[in-house]
């Protein structure tokens, strides 16, 4: 008898492998009445939808600080990163938020799993577009009950940039801070990579990484 951990983990590898351009799959709806539709992007060569790559490429440029690695994204990058990276990673799945005219206002994604322990991370929770108050809140709270009932996900966390005003969206939704450690910069050609370092002086810290957990009580 297989456990609900091991058919979420089926469950996951189905979906990407079948996810494809508008149209070609069950979305996961968001709110009722429906206020946006969850779509697994699509990671395959051939069904990677330009209309995504480029959205995505333009948002991960305009949030270029929040996030642990600074880069200028181009599609061709994001196309490599969702075929080579996103794809083939068993523990991560994206979501483009559509709303229920057809666009495409950001992203949520589930990250992280642990398919031992049933732990996953909330990840690359992006508004790039417009889109009405509180649908984002909707989305990631969606894709977080997805995650506990379809993939067996016991325990959600996140971690976020202490420099990002984010914090305040993931305190009002329901996570609590419970640890935050220096961030160390390091340069690399083209490249800003911020890691975590727990020996590095907290006084001579510019940023730290806030690790949170999500409290479906709040
Ligand atoms: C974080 C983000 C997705 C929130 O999107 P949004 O459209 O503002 O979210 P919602 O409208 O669903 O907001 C839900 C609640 O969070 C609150 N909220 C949103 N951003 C907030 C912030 N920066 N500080 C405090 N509260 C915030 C809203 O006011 C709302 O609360 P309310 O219902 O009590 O009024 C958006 O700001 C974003 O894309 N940021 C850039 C990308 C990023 O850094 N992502 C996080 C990476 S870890």
């Amino acid at each position: 008898m297989k456990t609900n951990l091991e058919n979420g983990r089926t469950l996951l590898t189905a979906l990407k492998l079948a996810a494809g351009p508008f149209g070609s799959e069950l979305n996961i709806p968001v709110g009722c009445p429906v206020r946006a539709l969850l779509r697994p992007v699509a990671t395959t060569p051939e069904n990677v939808v330009f209309g995504d790559i480029v959205a995505m490429s333009e948002w991960r440029n305009r949030f270029v600080t929040h996030f642990l690695t600074e880069f200028l994204a181009t599609p061709e990058r994001t196309k490599s990163w969702l075929t080579d990276v996103v794809g083939p990673n068993g523990s991560k799945i994206l979501f483009m938020v559509d709303l229920p005219d057809g666009t495409t206002t950001g992203h949520v994604g589930i990250d992280f799993i642990n398919w031992e322990t049933g732990y996953a991370e909330a990840d690359a929770i992006v508004r790039g577009g417009e889109a009405p108050k509180g649908v984002m809140r909707e989305a990631l709270l969606t894709a977080i009950s997805w995650a506990k009932n379809q993939l067996g996900i016991k325990a959600v966390g996140v971690r976020v940039r202490s420099n990002n005003p984010a914090l305040g969206f993931y305190h009002k939704i329901g996570f609590t801070e419970i640890a935050r450690y220096p961030l160390r910069r390091i340069d690399e050609p083209d490249l800003v990579r911020w890691v975590e370092d727990i020996h590095f002086k907290e006084e001579e810290a510019e940023h730290f990484l806030v690790h949170m957990m999500f409290d479906s009580q709040n």
